[in-house]
């Protein structure tokens, strides 16, 4: 399939069966975030892989909405990015965080971004919340959580014809 089908095919799910993740699609969706670009080259990102139900469960209340899909995720890749070794550790994290995305979609596996950054679970941040279980260093800092599973529902495809190319100015 050629990468704009792939892209055209691409949709966050959010809803998935008790399938696992099989081990050698969960790499090749880790290669396709460690292939990433990198301002400078630095490639400031940590993913934890966590596929414990019992962690799923503790970081499907890190946000007040948004995450509950982590009760019935496989598994979910937490990406951090260290922000002392590189100032655009939140564009390098995204672009990571975009690919590993889009490689789960070209194999069948759903997929949904969680933000971490910027949000809270009741009195902490999400930061903090998810720094508590998973022991991240204090300057790695949380981008966003990659939810994972089986896809339990079919999401459409997007319509190339329905693409907004208002949002679009060419200058000639
Ligand atoms: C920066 C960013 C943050 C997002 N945060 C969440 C989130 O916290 N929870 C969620 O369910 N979806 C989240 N999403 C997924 C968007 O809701 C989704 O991409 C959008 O609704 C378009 O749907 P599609 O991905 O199926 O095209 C996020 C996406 C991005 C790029």
């Amino acid at each position: 399939m050629d990468l704009l089908e792939v892209m055209r095919k691409r949709r966050s799910i959010r809803n998935y069966t008790d399938e696992p993740v099989r081990e050698e699609d969960l790499q090749k969706i880790i290669q396709a975030g460690l292939l990433s670009e990198s301002g400078k080259a630095k490639r400031p990102w940590q993913f934890i892989v966590v596929r414990n139900k019992e962690v799923l469960e503790y970081l499907s209340r890190c946000r007040e909405g948004g995450v509950k899909m982590l009760k019935e995720a496989q598994c979910a890749i937490v990406v951090t990015g260290d922000a002392e070794a590189q100032d655009v550790w939140v564009e390098d994290c995204s672009v990571a965080m975009a690919n590993m995305h889009l490689m789960a979609s070209s194999l069948g596996v759903g997929s949904c971004w969680i933000q971490g950054r910027l949000r809270k679970a009741d009195e902490k941040t999400t930061e903090e919340y998810v720094r508590e279980k998973l022991k991240f260093p204090e300057n790695y800092k949380l981008e966003a959580i990659l939810s994972l599973g089986m896809p339990a529902v079919k999401m459409p495809a997007y319509d190339l014809e329905e693409l907004d190319m208002d949002k679009v100015r060419v200058i000639e």
